[in-house]
Order: C-alpha cells, then sequence, then structure tokens
C-alpha cells in the first residue's frame, strides 16, 4: 500500500514513523513516503501522485486549503472547516477528509476521561486551523461552552461565527482570557507560540487556574512546553501535544485500510522517539 505526506517543510515530519509501524503492527506491505514540494511544484505533485495510485496520504501545512480543488468528495468534518488533513482514493476518487479535531479529543479522553464529561466550560486559546478542528470536534461531542481567546480578537469572533456558536461562545482578547482564567476546566493552547526554538514562550500567565483545571498544548517539540510547565507548578493537571499528531494518524490510517489501532501500544515508542 502507498501512502504518504504531501506539505512543506517535512523533512521533519514524524508521519513516516508513526505510519510504518501502524504497517508493521498489521502486518501490511507498504510505504508511506514524503511527498515534499515548494507551493509553484504543488499541482504538478498531486498529478503525480495521482498518476502513481498513491492510496492514502497526509495534508500539511501549506496544502490543507489548497488542496481542495484536487478531491472528489469531503467528508462533513473537512467540509465544513474547509481543510483536509488525509486524502484517501476510493475506487478512483480522492475524498478528503480532516481528523485533527477527532484526533485531539480522542488523546484528550485518553488521558482525562472526565475531561470532556459536561457541562464544562471550555477556554480554546489561538484561532487558526487547528482551533477551528478543536473547536469543531467539542461542539460534536456535545460541549457548548466553549469561549475562544486570540490575539486577533476578530478572528476568534469569525470562527465563534462560522461554527454559528454565537449565542454561547464568547470571542476574548488573550488580556481579558487571563482574567478569567478561574472559570475554565479545560484550557487547550493551539497555536504555535512555545515551539522550538522558542520554548521558553507561553502565550499567557496561568496565574488564574486552579488545581482542577486540565491544561493542554498541541505543541510537542518540546513535549513539555513552559505553558505545561507552569500549569504543573500551579498543581494543574496536564495534557501533551504529542498525543493529538497520534491519534489524528490512527484516524487517518483507519480510514485507509479500516483497521483501529490500540494507541497505548505505540504511546510509549512514540514518546522515546520524541525524547
Ligand atoms: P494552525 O493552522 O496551526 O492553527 P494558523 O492558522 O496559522 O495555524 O493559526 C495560528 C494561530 O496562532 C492564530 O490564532 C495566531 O493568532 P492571530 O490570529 O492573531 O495571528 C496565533 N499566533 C501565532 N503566533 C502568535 C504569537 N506570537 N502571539 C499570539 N498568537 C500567535
Amino acid at each position: 500500500m502507498k501512502l504518504g505526506l504531501i506539505g512543506y517543510p517535512i523533512a521533519h515530519s514524524l508521519s513516516p514513523w508513526i505510519h510504518n509501524q501502524l504497517l508493521d503492527i498489521h502486518g501490511m506491505l507498504g510505504e508511506y513516503q514524503l511527498f515534499e514540494c515548494e507551493t509553484d511544484g504543488f499541482a504538478d505533485k498531486i498529478n503525480e501522485m495521482k498518476a502513481d495510485h498513491i492510496a492514502g496520504f497526509n495534508v500539511t501545512v501549506p496544502y490543507k486549503e489548497r488542496i481542495l480543488p484536487y478531491l472528489d468528495e469531503l467528508d462533513d468534518a473537512a467540509r465544513f472547516l474547509g481543510a483536509v488533513n488525509t486524502v484517501k482514493l476510493d475506487k478512483g476518487r480522492y475524498v478528503g477528509y480532516n481528523t485533527d479535531g477527532t484526533g485531539y479529543l480522542a488523546s484528550l479522553v485518553d488521558r482525562h476521561a472526565d475531561a470532556v464529561e459536561s457541562p464544562k466550560q471550555v477556554l480554546i486559546l489561538g484561532s487558526g486551523g487547528a482551533a477551528r478542528g478543536i473547536f469543531y470536534a467539542l461542539l460534536k461531542q456535545g460541549i457548548k461552552k466553549i469561549d475562544l481567546a486570540n490575539r486577533t480578537i476578530e478572528k476568534a469572533q469569525q470562527v465563534i461565527d462560522d461554527l454559528s456558536a454565537s449565542s454561547i461562545s464568547q470571542a476574548l482578547s488573550l488580556k481579558e482570557a487571563e482574567e478569567k482564567l478561574v472559570k475554565y476546566d479545560l484550557i487547550i493552547q493551539t497555536t504555535s507560540v512555545g515551539m522550538s526554538p522558542n520554548h521558553e514562550q507561553t502565550l499567557l500567565s496561568l496565574s488564574g487556574i486552579t488545581k482542577d483545571t486540565i491544561v493542554s498544548d498541541i505543541v510537542y517539540r518540546p513535549m513539555k512546553t513552559a505553558f505545561l510547565r507552569e500549569a504543573e507548578a500551579r498543581g494543574a493537571r496536564i495534557h501533551y501535544g504529542h498525543g493529538m499528531l497520534l491519534h489524528q494518524a490512527i484516524y487517518a490510517f483507519q480510514i485507509w485500510t479500516g483497521k483501529p489501532t490500540d494507541a497505548s501500544e505505540m504511546m510509549k515508542a512514540f514518546e522515546k522517539k520524541l525524547k
């Protein structure tokens, strides 16, 4: 089975390691290749992949939206989000999916089973593609009380409007969010702030959280971000970002092959690889 990833830059991607492990676990022959390409070569690369009958591939920055015109069909999440991270060749047709939000949710429930029991008050920090996917997945899960804080507050409001959540959700500035942290049970950091090499940066101060707060960061390099270190120092429960990467990959692999995988089997090896 020919699988792969298209994006730029992707030389350091962990996806080949994850998917080659998944092929091994399921005793399947195949290979997960990197189809790295710069913007002006994108159309040619997709046509090349179609001609080569690549059975399934992931899509990452900067092509999650640009891939849309090349697809024949979209699943609900991809259509709603206008972004695709997984493509499957199905009877000669390319179908687009988005497993980011469901992957995040699975990783969260895996570690903190009580995190999504209602009613929960959730704060999402950031308003980019990742925030949108997570917001969508939480709404689908039945969690309604979700606020969004962003450096550019208009973008937070746009996400809320696009998801028809304005009757309950509120758009906040980062400063406003910082002052209200005590009211949230779950805080999810979805921006790239804190990612290596800027690993000492944090988006806001967590001085307002309580010991019952779950603080989650989708950054996984480093695994324990400065944001999570501060949360831990304040006694809160923390949730690492690498689980989302693993779970969205497991969902993608299931879309391609029909085979589910127990994440706990792979998690330890994955954590070792990340350290
Ligand atoms: P992704 O698809 O990974 O979510 P994105 O769509 O580029 O990435 O979104 C990036 C998010 O990180 C945005 O919410 C962005 O805030 P703005 O909307 O104000 O641009 C946020 N972000 C990135 N760098 C930031 C920084 N240095 N400080 C605060 N927010 C930042």
